[in-house]
């Protein structure tokens, strides 16, 4: 792939807007670090820009007419300005391919997840040729080969780090497969060279990525294998990986429990259900049995772990007794933090065309499940208050007068930290508390220390 040449005005800048999972906030920091070799800046005004990049999630209802709506704002905005180069890129993009350039003249590029490394030169031929182009071919062997060389510039005290992409399960509902193809692991050293450069960066923090982080496989490596090791860099403090497969949860994984130094204490493993029969309807390949089982080996190795998940609530064929086994699983295992929707029918899924069951059902079931995720959420972070927990420090707020960082479980943490406190791990002592948020004190005494 060769960065031919820079745009003749250098004084070029880009818009990025992300929408979806943290995949896809890796991918625009990489789309920005591709860009900036052929001349681009970052804004972040609309009105600044001379190209606009929307990178898409499909995930959910109205994902498509969510892009459109954007583009109509975008219009609006530049309506007595030049028009930008509009860019499609993220998985909208991948799933409507060329409908898009038809729909909506004003969009010049579209692109796909897997087509990151043809960025530069889409780009440049489009400002040479106007050729308007869709570049849709699933390729994550290119993307990664290219992306590896370009340094990984987005880095803070927590970053991301894509480690796998797509998807083989086929989960009825799921479009990932279709939008971010196969599943792809990318080679184990390529990784750890991209971890060891964002920690020579001031990285403390590494979140893995992938659609099916813990399927991770390269030659004889695996996701455990990838955890020791990044935790040998004495720069790294924690690290993290999201999100997991209940099937793929291996023995190896869990073991790392008991060695790993530097594991964060919270497992984020989506159950969707906890009816056996709709995980079935739904083709999950696990049980709750499966399901309960790491959860009892992983509290064994150590009771500190939490777990999150993901639910997804009025599956089509989901009864009430469904809905009650999801609502006692959620009583058993305690999640203390998860994301919960309606199911919403995707194009092209196995489950695009099953019958709905009713919305005021779905509604009604959905208000319950998040009741008590939310009451279990604020439960733990009430038993936080006084006392002290272990917070990395990621910025300032935006009025500067405290601090913000994370707790181990995630959990966002304010209080009276400096400048200087950026990229520590200090003790704050907790005071109050509410759903997302823990507020406290900076103490030296470690003593106390419990979470
Ligand atoms: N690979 C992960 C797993 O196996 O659970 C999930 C990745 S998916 C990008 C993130 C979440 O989106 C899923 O866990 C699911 O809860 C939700 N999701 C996916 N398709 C959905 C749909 N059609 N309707 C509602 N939620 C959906
Ligand atoms: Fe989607 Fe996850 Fe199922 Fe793959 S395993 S199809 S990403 S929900
Ligand atoms: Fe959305 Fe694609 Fe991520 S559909 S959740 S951006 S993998």
């Amino acid at each position: 792939m060769g960065l031919r040449k820079n745009l003749n005005n250098m004084n070029q800048k880009i818009f990025i807007k992300t929408f979806g999972c943290q995949m896809n906030e890796y991918d625009s920091n990489r789309i920005f670090d591709s860009v900036k070799k052929i001349g681009y800046e970052k804004t972040e005004t609309y009105e600044n820009a001379n190209c606009y990049l929307l990178n898409t999630c499909h995930i959910r209802d109205k994902a498509k007419e969510k892009v459109y709506h954007e583009i109509g704002r975008l219009k609006k905005i530049f309506r007595s300005r030049k028009k930008p180069l509009v860019i499609i890129a993220g998985c909208v993009a991948q799933a409507e391919n060329e409908e898009m350039l038809k729909r909506e003249p004003y969009i010049d590029l579209v692109i796909g997840p897997q087509a990151y490394h043809k960025i530069n030169d889409t780009i440049l031929n489009f400002t040479e040729k106007k050729n308007k182009i869709e570049e849709t071919e699933f390729d994550a062997v290119s993307k990664f080969e290219y992306l590896s060389k370009l340094k990984n510039k987005a880095s803070k005290v927590s970053s991301f780090l894509t480690i796998q992409e797509g998807c083989d399960k086929f989960c009825h509902f799921c479009v990932v497969p279709y939008t971010r193809g196969p599943e792809y692991s990318r080679p184990f050293k390529q990784i750890l060279d991209e971890a060891k450069y964002l920690a020579d960066c001031g990285t403390k923090e590494i979140i893995l990525l992938g659609q099916n982080v813990n399927a991770y496989h390269s030659e004889e490596y695996r996701l455990s294998d990838l955890i020791l090791n990044i935790e040998k860099l004495t720069e790294i403090e924690r690290v993290r990986y999201t999100t997991s497969h209940p099937n793929d949860m291996t023995e190896d994984l869990i073991e790392v429990y008991k060695f790993s130094k530097k594991l964060m204490p919270l497992v984020h493993l989506p159950v969707q259900s906890g009816s056996n029969k709709i995980l079935k309807l739904m083709n999950r390949k696990h049980t709750i049995e499966v399901y309960l089982n790491t959860f009892d080996k992983l509290k064994e190795i150590n009771p500190k772990i939490e777990f999150s998940s993901d639910f997804i609530i009025g599956y089509p064929g989901e009864d009430n007794q469904d809905f009650k086994d999801t609502f006692s699983l959620i009583e058993r295992v305690k999640f203390i933090n998860s994301y919960s929707f309606i199911f919403s029918p995707r194009p092209g899924t196995v489950a695009e065309n099953l019958e709905l069951i009713e919305k005021r059902i779905s509604n009604e079931r959905l208000e319950k499940i998040q009741n008590i995720l939310y009451e279990n959420q604020i439960q733990m972070n009430k038993s936080l208050e006084n006392r002290v927990v272990d917070v990395l420090v990621e910025n300032l707020t935006d009025d500067k007068s405290k601090a913000f960082g994370r707790s181990e479980y995630m959990t966002s943490v304010i209080f009276n930290g400096k400048k200087s406190d950026i990229g520590k791990i200090v003790q704050v002592r907790i005071k109050k508390s509410n759903r997302n948020t823990l507020f406290g004190e900076i103490i030296t005494n470690t003593d106390q220390k419990v979470a």
